[in-house]
């Protein structure tokens, strides 16, 4: 009988068979290499949109002066034109920011806390964003209060609950995830925002995950400030943001850099869109692809935007029922809370986490092993892993995946809980 080095030998040299790409791959730059199931995090940009970026930085660098001052207000006007109607937004409402981070500090920043005001957040809000509230909200003399969402999840009742229980009559601004990082919950953002407005509290909110991934209306979902990235689920190339503020919230809100715009107004411009669309010298390419990226992502399926969202949202619903199913995991919230992400609880020994610090051992292991890119993380007192479903994805990738955790778990000769 073979003693248990050998067998954690053997295991170690078992291959799950490599998945099969989606034929879609192809038109991105990913590596073959790699099994790519973490878009979430920094998105994927084209091909055909990173050559459309090629030619307009091409065009930059051979005349300088006409791209950067003399047409770039022009150009920087027809990109927001462009993508209003993708965020169902007034063009007037709508400025291009570096990324969501940039944009809430801007926010943050331009609002005049009273001492003792509060500023409302949720348990399952970002990190980097969370840390300008305690940072440039505390410095402000505004408290942050935390509304503590539960994850696993029952309903979304629990949500809104949680942070309506919140609100005190010194609650001035309530950030708010439309979807949330590590959870990948997708909130019930047009109630939450109705509920706080009622009670007279401005919504910030932070949808770095939602264009390209929900179908959005910000006019309709109303809420005073509203940030999102393009460079994840629209697959703009990185660096491609958006800021909308209701006209009524414009008047004293200022970048986090201050440039020119400060003292001077263009014509055809509010002094919204005058103090953020030149954040001082920069390459305004990725703005300027934004609208590419959505047209060239809308051509992909026949049925545009509501089949690409539908697309994702059944492949990241059908690969997290196969790997509840195969790993014996129960699924942490309902179905229609997910969008084209799913946290997971990482089964069997896996859930234990590791030291805090460092690049996580389990995310290390599924990269240089199986070649496989997953958003691996921790947080309340386990470790979880969050899968991402985009075109360039395919269903045999999740089961290469459930594979690979199931051989994890048998080298250490505990498997799943089935
Ligand atoms: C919910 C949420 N907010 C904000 C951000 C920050 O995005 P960025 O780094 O592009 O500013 C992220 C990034 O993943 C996010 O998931």
């Amino acid at each position: 009988m073979d003693d248990e080095s050998d067998v954690i030998e053997r295991l170690k040299r078992m291959r799950p068979s490599w998945p099969k790409p989606s034929p879609l791959k192809q038109h991105w730059l990913l590596s073959k290499e790699i099994v790519f199931l973490n878009h979430g995090s920094f998105g994927a940009c084209p091909r055909e949109v990173l050559e459309a970026q090629r030619h307009l930085r091409e065009e930059m660098e051979s005349a300088p002066v006409q791209f950067l001052a003399r047409k770039h207000d022009e150009r920087l006007d027809a990109a927001r034109h462009g993508i209003a109607g993708f965020l169902g937004t007034d063009p007037a409402d709508l400025v291009f920011v570096t990324n969501a981070t940039t944009a809430v500090n801007s926010v943050v920043r331009s609002l005049d806390f009273n001492p003792g005001d509060e500023i409302l957040t949720t348990s399952l809000d970002y990190n980097a964003c969370r840390n300008v509230l305690t940072n440039t909200g505390g410095q402000r003399g505004a408290k942050m209060v935390v509304a503590d969402i539960p994850f696993p999840l029952e309903n979304e009742d629990q949500i809104v609950e949680s942070i309506l229980a919140h609100v005190t009559c010194r609650t001035r601004l309530a950030m708010i995830d439309h979807v949330t990082s590590n959870s990948a919950l997708v909130f019930p953002l047009e109630r939450i925002v109705r509920e706080l407005d009622r009670r007279g509290v401005d919504t910030l909110v932070d949808g770095a995950h939602a264009p390209g991934m929900l179908p959005l209306d910000l006019r309709k979902i109303g809420a005073a400030y509203y940030t999102g990235n393009f460079h994840k689920w629209t697959c703009a190339p990185k660096g491609a943001a958006f800021l909308r503020v209701r006209a009524d919230r414009q008047e004293n809100l200022l970048p986090a850099v201050i440039s020119h715009g400060l003292n001077t107004p263009r014509s055809g411009h509010s002094r919204f869109q005058d103090h953020f669309d030149w954040p001082g010298s920069h390459d305004p390419t990725a703005w300027l692809c934004v609208e590419k990226a959505v047209r060239w992502l809308e051509n992909q399926l026949p049925g545009g935007w509501p089949e690409i969202f539908a697309h994702h949202h059944t492949m990241a619903v059908n690969a997290r029922r196969l790997l509840c199913e195969r790993l014996g995991i129960t699924a942490p919230c309902p179905e229609h809370l997910i969008g084209s992400m799913a946290t997971l609880p990482m089964p069997g020994w896996l859930a234990i986490p590791a030291e805090a610090t460092g690049i996580d051992p389990v995310y290390q292991t599924l990269f240089d092993e199986f070649g496989i890119e997953l958003h691996v993380i921790r947080f309340n007192g386990r470790r979880w892993f969050r899968i991402s479903s985009h075109l360039h994805n395919s269903p045999d990738e999740y089961r290469y995946l459930a594979d690979a955790i199931e051989l994890l778990l048998m080298r250490h000769g505990t498997t799943t809980t089935r």
